[in-house]
């Protein structure tokens, strides 16, 4: 990713962080799970865990996107747990959609197009460290 890509990145993730997460976390999964209804038995916690969990994996996603390589262990270790979970590859595309609706939606006038392509960027190189 360019560097602009990752300042914009990080700024509206700074923004977002103005929005109470469990908030957040209540619209991605009830997007999610409105989609994508067959997921929804995968998530074993409550809506408060999953809302944190929301935030920690972009949060995780965000702070790494310039070292993803000194935290290969760690993603890998996460992507073995989330196979243990029951997610396979083509779920990781259901997921990104509805977290850029949901960034989407909590920038509000905010958003633009730069914005979309560099979250949809930088949700695609995540998403190909948990598979490689
Ligand atoms: C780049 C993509 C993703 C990241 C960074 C990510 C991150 C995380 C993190 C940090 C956790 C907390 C527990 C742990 O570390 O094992 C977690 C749990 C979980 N994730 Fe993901 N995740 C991603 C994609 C997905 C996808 C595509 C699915 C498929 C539906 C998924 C389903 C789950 C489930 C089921 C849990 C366990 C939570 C529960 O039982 O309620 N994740 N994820």
């Amino acid at each position: 990713m360019t560097s602009r890509e990752i300042k914009l990145i990080r700024q509206s993730w700074q923004n977002l962080l103005g929005v109470d997460s469990t908030l957040l976390g209540d619209v991605f999964y009830s997007r999610l799970f409105f989609e994508e209804p067959d997921l929804e038995k995968m998530f074993k916690t409550t809506k408060e865990q999953q809302a944190r969990k929301l935030v920690e994996m972009i949060d995780l996603i965000v702070s790494r996107l310039d070292r993803l390589h000194e935290v290969s262990q760690e993603i890998k270790e996460m992507a073995e747990r989330h196979q243990s979970y029951g997610v396979k590859p083509k779920h990781y595309g259901m997921v990104g959609k509805a977290l850029i609706w949901t960034i989407k939606n909590g920038m509000g006038k905010d958003w633009n197009q730069e914005l979309e392509d560099a979250w949809i960027k930088c949700y695609s190189i995540m998403t190909g460290a948990m598979l490689s």
